[in-house]
């Protein structure tokens, strides 16, 4: 019986791949090469040094580990300055209504995020409360695909796997939720997302009675 549904953020709950777009790209322009849209969809669901090491091989450059961990230290900053104008009208259709239909079900709420930022992005959003459990990239030694970020969730909420959801719009992150052993929603194109158990186009299509 399902009791809990765990979400990814970026590009589930808000959309801050345009945001992690300009800081990257400001990074990548400082090192003489530029970053396009196409590319950047190889970066959703990636962690930050993983998504600088794409980043840096993409532009056929190579630093020092020092020099990599200044150049994300300043690309966080730069991304931290974007997101912190976001407000409740940055969150995706039926996002908040998905999560308060799961709780005034009984239910519970968890989050797997690959990104650090993830606590500061739900304050933002003003939807902090309305999870029961946050684990973020700060938490695990594996990020997506790995599974370690959603078996945590399930775990923090003392739950088994097969009593939750997982809920995810990049592949990685589908992978992660199917070798937890969790049934998975996935959010955006089905001939993407073929890991899915099933796929919808966003939260606002999201209807609770499928799933418990
Ligand atoms: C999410 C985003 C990625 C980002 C990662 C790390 O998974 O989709 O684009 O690189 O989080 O985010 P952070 O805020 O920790 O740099
Ligand atoms: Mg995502």
């Amino acid at each position: 019986m399902i009791q809990a549904f765990i979400f990814d953020l970026d590009g589930v709950i808000t959309d801050t791949a345009k945001f992690h777009f300009i800081a990257w790209q400001k990074l990548a322009q400082r090192l003489g090469f530029d970053i396009d849209h196409e590319f950047n969809e190889k970066l959703k669901g990636v962690g930050r040094m993983d998504s600088l090491n794409l980043i840096l091989q993409h532009g056929g450059i190579s630093l020092t580990e020092a020099e990599k961990e200044n150049e994300a230290a300043r690309k966080n900053d730069e991304y931290v300055e974007l997101i912190a104008d976001m407000n409740a009208s940055d969150l995706l259709p039926g996002a908040r209504e998905a999560l308060e239909a799961i709780h005034a079900a009984g239910l519970k709420t968890g989050l797997a995020s690959a990104s650090k930022n993830a606590p500061a992005i739900l304050a933002r959003l003003g939807i902090s409360d309305l999870f029961d459990t946050v684990v973020d990239a700060r938490f695990v030694i594996n990020g997506k695909p790995d599974p370690e970020i959603f078996l945590k969730g399930a775990a923090q909420l003392n739950l088994s796997v097969t009593e939750c959801i997982g809920i995810e719009d990049a592949v990685a992150g589908l992978q992660s939720i199917k070798d937890a052993g969790m049934y998975a929603i996935g959010i955006g194109d089905p001939a993407v997302l073929t890991l899915a158990d099933t796929v919808i186009d966003g939260l606002h299509q999201f209807d609770l009675k499928h799933y418990i």
